[in-house]
């Protein structure tokens, strides 16, 4: 095991945070010398700061840690960052969500428009903190969750190909530990494949090794009958959840991403969604109030034994990504990759999400041994190249690429709304985005 790991974590004032920071503390593999907290915004940073000093005090750990706006002090010589920045911050993804719904249209954090004017954020600001990581720890591994994942993906490929940096989203986690749940199998158990594009993919088997079978076709008929096993979820949640039956209803031979929704049930998601009170509006009211609460409880020495803060499975997954590189464990994880014929029938000019070795060398991807069906490849085909399109209007300063892209998306009926939110999106974006000309 290698000894004494540094590790910084990009955007650190988010409420996800503190279960990475424990992932990381509790992972038996991993040996933590130091975790650097970096956030451009000092307040937040800040907060987290004191959250993260009174967990570490609680639990006894010897670790050291320190918080910092500056890239120079929270980039030097770490061995791995983990990037969750999310460029706007809560009150641009509202606008994202908010200004698509208001044209009764899918408004989504990485999904349709919301996620595109999202995506024309995310990339400068995920591009610049390349550029700053690799100034000062030029051989550190970045391990990126930022979304919107498949283009931010895109925009790296073209830009750093060579770059150490394993792009990975826990959604497919999330389902199977739904399915889990709601079902009472073991994921440890299992060796799913599953290709597409980043929430936007299909199962093709999930074999159970105790079991000795396929369980993908038992699954799909359980969740038909009874549906998934939906608790006390968020709201927002657990709705996804409970519609999730739908997609199956209507194309029973593939467990898909929930966030496909979207894209196949637009019109019945935007019916249901309140365009008053989105996503981010559930997210500022809890996930961010309760950061200040806690600051305050720790500063006051008050209701101490009620800060319930523990290693999220969404830590846990970024941290065995983590294990799995330092240990040179080639264990399978899902992960955002170059194509390159991996899937064989799609274009190879592309960003891919399927199961992939993880190792000291980063991922390498396992290659589909079938053709993807015409029905997943067309979503995929038109999917990719929308993206594609709005990576282009990234890098060429390009109104027309964006256009185009926006009229592609699979949300979008037409082009004449396109062009109006596109409109729209470029004024509020101001300063985030690219002049657009
Ligand atoms: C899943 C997805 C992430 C997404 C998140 C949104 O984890 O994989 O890409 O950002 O859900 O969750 P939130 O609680 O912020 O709505
Ligand atoms: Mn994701």
């Amino acid at each position: 095991m290698k000894k004494g790991l540094k590790v910084a974590v990009a955007g650190a004032g988010s409420g996800h945070t503190p279960g990475i920071v424990l992932s990381l503390l509790n992972h038996d593999e991993l040996d933590i010398d130091e975790i650097r907290l970096y956030d451009i915004e000092k307040e937040r940073n800040d907060d987290m700061n004191i959250i993260i000093n009174f967990l570490i005090k609680k639990d006894n750990y010897k670790i050291s840690i320190m918080s910092t706006e500056d890239p120079k002090e929270a980039f030097e010589d770490v061995d791995f960052v983990f990037s969750q920045i999310r460029v706007g911050g809560m009150k641009m993804r509202e606008m994202d969500e908010k200004i698509p719904l208001k044209y009764g249209l899918i408004g989504q954090e990485t999904c349709g428009l919301g996620g595109f004017s999202y995506a024309l954020r995310s990339m400068n600001g995920f591009l610049d903190l390349v550029e700053k990581i690799h100034t000062y720890a030029p051989d550190c591994w970045i391990l990126n969750y930022t979304n919107p994942e498949t283009i931010i993906a895109e925009s790296v490929r073209r830009k750093y190909p060579n770059l150490k940096i394993i792009n990975a989203c826990d959604m497919t986690i999330g389902i199977e530990d739904m399915i889990c749940k709601s079902f009472d199998y073991d994921r440890k158990n299992w060796i799913p494949v599953y290709y597409g594009l980043n929430h936007f993919g299909f199962y093709n088997s999930i074999y159970d090794k105790k079991l000795n079978r396929d369980v993908m076709p038992e699954i799909i008929e359980k969740i038909k009958s009874e549906g998934l096993y939906v608790d006390d979820e968020e709201e927002s949640w657990a709705k996804t959840w409970t519609r999730y039956k739908n997609l199956l209803e209507y194309f029973p031979s593939n467990l898909p991403n929930n966030y496909l929704e979207y894209y196949l049930f637009s019109e019945q998601i935007v019916e249901q969604s309140n365009k008053d009170y989105t996503r981010a509006n559930e997210i500022m009211d809890g996930r961010l109030k309760k950061i200040k609460q806690t600051v305050r409880k720790i500063e006051n020495n008050k209701d101490l034994n009620t800060i319930d803060y523990e290693s999220s499975s969404h830590g846990n997954y970024i941290v065995d990504i983590c294990a799995s590189i330092i240990n040179n464990k080639n264990e399978r994880f899902m992960i955002i990759v170059p194509n390159k014929g991996a899937i064989r029938n799609f274009r190879d000019d592309v960003v891919v999400e399927i199961p992939c070795y993880i190792n000291k060398n980063g991922a390498e991807p396992i290659s589909l041994r079938f053709d993807i069906p015409d029905f997943h490849k067309g979503l995929m085909e038109a999917q990719v190249a929308s993206e594609k399109l709005l990576v282009d209007a990234f890098f060429e300063n390009s109104y027309q690429k964006a256009l185009e892209a926006f009229t592609l998306n699979q949300t979008v009926p037409n082009a004449k709304l396109a062009k109006e939110v596109l409109d729209e999106f470029i004024v509020v974006n101001k300063g985030y985005w690219p002049e657009l000309s």
